[in-house]
């Protein structure tokens, strides 16, 4: 498994993560994935996954790196930190590694919700600090109402079929250290398949590859998306096959011109 760096904090973490939103596979798979050097595991106080992630890494916390997150809607000072106090026991552990603003909201002021994180960090119950779902603008506006600790991540939509954060988003995040953690990677399973026909152009390259690479067209799709240097990918699946799966999509690499295939393929 390849690693990549977490923003500036000199952490490593495998370039393909697990995630678990509507996920109900049990322990199995995730402890599969773990195995293989797919440590990182992302669940939020909405996704009711919380308990079964503190139950895959019971055991072998120092192992693997939780990032949870809280919800857009409890983001006053007082709500974070119950929130964060309710992730911590429904994962069975006494830290949080990463710690994430699910969604921007623009009725709280950010400078309100970060001062209760960096709370949560001299505390020792946070390590790190991470947004999801902010644009550049709201991200400048968050790392501006810091006054401790960097943001070192921001976790957005990223796919073959959904590629805006390419225009602004990736080079701002390249340039200013922060890692991306690129969610529903998979575009919710629709590029898992390939329809019997009528099958798009982009599925259509996307399987030459796969046959070139003797990879198949998810670990194609998902290597991808990790072909930027600060992208790690974290897919989610109910299954140890298609999790195994997954993992297989890091430790090798597409070429440059393959990778221009599939911009083109899918622009
Ligand atoms: N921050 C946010 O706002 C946000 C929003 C959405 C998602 N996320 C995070 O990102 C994670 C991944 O996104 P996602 O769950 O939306 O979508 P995804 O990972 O793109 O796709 C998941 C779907 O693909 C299927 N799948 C996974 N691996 C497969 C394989 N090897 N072969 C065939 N099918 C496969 C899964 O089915 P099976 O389970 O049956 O294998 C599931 O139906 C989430 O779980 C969550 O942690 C974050």
């Amino acid at each position: 498994m390849e690693l990549k760096p977490l923003g500036n904090t000199g952490v490593m973490l495998p370039e393909i993560g697990l995630g678990t939103w509507s996920y109900s596979g049990g322990v199995d798979p995730l402890r599969k994935g773990i195995k293989l050097g797919a440590y990182l595991i992302d669940t939020a106080e909405g996704y009711n996954t919380e308990d079964v992630v503190g139950q895959a890494t019971k055991g072998i916390r120092k192992r693997v790196f939780i990032a949870t997150k809280v919800s857009g809607r409890h983001l006053r000072y007082d709500q974070v930190l119950r929130a964060a106090e309710e992730s911590l026991r429904k994962l069975d552990t006494d830290y949080i590694d990463l710690y994430q603003v699910h969604w921007p909201n623009s009725s709280v002021p950010i400078k309100e919700t970060m001062r209760a994180i960096e709370v949560l960090v001299d505390s020792g119950r946070v390590k790190y600090i991470g947004v999801s779902n902010f644009s550049v603008s709201e991200l400048r506006e968050a790392q501006a109402a810091m006054s401790k600790y960097p943001i070192v991540s921001n976790q957005v939509l990223y796919n073959l079929n959904s590629r805006d954060i390419e225009r602004e988003l990736i080079p701002y995040c390249e340039k200013h250290q922060v890692t991306i953690l690129a969610y529903t990677p998979l575009d919710s399973g629709s590029l898992a398949k390939s329809p019997p026909f009528r099958r798009s152009r982009g599925m259509e390259v996307l399987e030459q590859i796969a046959n070139q690479s003797q990879k198949t067209i998810v670990q194609v799709a998902l290597n991808w998306c990790t072909s930027h240097p600060n992208v790690i990918a974290i897919p989610k699946s109910n299954s140890g096959a298609r999790t195994i799966e997954n993992c297989g999509a890091s430790g090798w690499r597409l070429s440059q011109a393959q990778v221009e295939l599939l911009d083109k393929a899918f622009s």
